[in-house]
């Protein structure tokens, strides 16, 4: 069974396209040695990401994500296990920010993650929700390349 997770969190300053790329380069060597994949998205100091794999290699990504100074996880959600993998190809994809806006469906996953506190949607609507916006950003993404 396949482990996920998906997060957002804020950085204490602007990143720079260096780092970012940093974050990417690392992201993609230890995510393809670990079988993790997923995509990551940046925009004024907010990182979401979602990472896929086996349970131990998540987490103890989660365990180093948690633990790295670069940013603070506000929000997260630990998905139940699946059968298959959202992002198959992907050991990291890196997305920007407006290419999801065009697709229409990251802020839909904003406000989704964002209302998971108080109680419009219970758990399990709020997962199912992500999991079908999960599958049109990967969907999306395959037919652009
Ligand atoms: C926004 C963000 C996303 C990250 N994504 C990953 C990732 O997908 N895979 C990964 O191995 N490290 C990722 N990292 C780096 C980890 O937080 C951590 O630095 C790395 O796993 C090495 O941890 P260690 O130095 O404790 O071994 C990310 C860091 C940030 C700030």
């Amino acid at each position: 069974m396949i482990s996920s997770y998906i997060y957002s969190s804020q950085t204490n300053n602007e990143i720079e396209v260096e780092s970012l790329r940093d974050i990417q380069t690392i992201a993609k060597r230890e995510n393809l040695a670990h079988g993790i994949t997923g995509y990551l998205t940046y925009k004024k100091e907010t990182f979401i990401q979602y990472i896929e794999g086996p349970e131990e290699d998540i987490k103890q990504l989660i365990t180093n994500l948690h633990n790295d100074k670069r940013h603070n996880i506000i929000k997260s959600i630990h998905f139940p296990p699946k059968k298959e993998r959202v992002f198959k190809d992907w050991s990291m994809r890196y997305i920007e920010y407006d290419e999801l806006i065009e697709i229409g469906f990251h802020e839909l996953l904003e406000t989704v993650f964002f209302t998971v506190g108080n109680k419009i949607f219970d758990e399990e609507q709020v997962i199912q929700k992500l999991n079908n916006m999960l599958e049109k950003i990967a969907v999306t993404q395959k037919n652009m390349k």
